[in-house]
């Protein structure tokens, strides 16, 4: 069974202003988790839509999706955790839960702040995770990138070529995450922010998805600009 986890249990802090966390912001009529979630739950393989929110913002969330969506049937709204990590374990509790891990349990994670994901980058994790049972959406790095140990001079520049940015979906065997997440010390678990680091400190190879530029994360206000301006025009015409 393949599922798709929609992470928006972040506050969004970075986003300043207010007491909405800027997945609930307005992007062109709607919400912006709405657009993203809208990405997921047409695609027929997913078995469920699961949707992890701050634990105020569930019941909203779960209102929100009646009123906006048809077939919301398919998609259930939960609690996420105090970290990014412990919201996607959340989410594979609920699987286990309610439907069962096996071998060939699939979940494409992605963060609710990146509604630009299309059905090609959903299509292609599905395949590789299917395959690797671990994947991470990537596009090459654009700028170079300056290493600084001390934030005062540069320690290397790595190699551009060999350097991408990572972007979401990631994509699991869940029951391989399960296990590796619960071998983690606190300590670990304090440096292993992202589910692929995960992978790559315990030796588990991650292989790359390609992305693309517009599937942008919106960080801070003037991301919301540039989302507002992709939507109302026609950057994205064509993609
Ligand atoms: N996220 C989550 N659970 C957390 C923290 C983050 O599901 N405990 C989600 C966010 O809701 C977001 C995605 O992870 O969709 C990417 O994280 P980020 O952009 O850092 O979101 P926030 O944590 O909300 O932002 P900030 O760091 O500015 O507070």
């Amino acid at each position: 069974m393949i599922f798709a986890v929609v992470l928006a249990g972040g506050i969004g802090s970075r986003m300043g202003n207010s007491d909405t966390p800027k997945q609930y912001l307005d992007l062109g009529g709607k919400p912006i988790i709405v657009h993203t979630i809208e990405k997921f739950y047409v695609n027929p393989k997913f078995e469920h839509v699961i949707v992890l929110t701050p634990e105020s913002w569930v019941s909203h969330t779960s209102n929100l999706i009646k009123k906006s969506l048809p077939n919301a049937e398919k998609i259930t709204v939960i609690e996420g955790g105090s970290t990014r990590n412990e919201t996607l374990y959340n989410a594979i509790k609920f699987i286990e839960k309610n439907y069962g891990l096996s071998d060939d349990t699939i979940i494409v994670t992605h963060d609710a702040v990146r509604p630009f994901v299309t059905h090609r980058i959903i299509e292609e994790n599905i395949e590789a995770a299917i395959k690797y049972g671990a994947t991470d959406t990537v596009v090459p790095a654009t700028d170079t990138i300056v290493e600084s140990l001390d934030k005062e001079k540069i320690s290397q520049i790595p190699n551009r070529a060999t350097l991408f940015q990572g972007q979401t979906p990631q994509s699991f065997n869940a029951m391989k995450l399960k296990k590796l997440y619960e071998s983690l010390t606190d300590d670990e678990k304090d440096i292993l922010t992202d589910a692929c680091k995960i992978f790559v400190m315990k030796g588990e190879p991650v292989y790359l998805v390609e992305g693309e530029v517009f599937n942008m994360k919106i960080t801070y206000p003037f991301d919301l600009k540039v989302a507002k301006t992709m939507i109302d025009g026609d950057a994205l015409k064509g993609e």
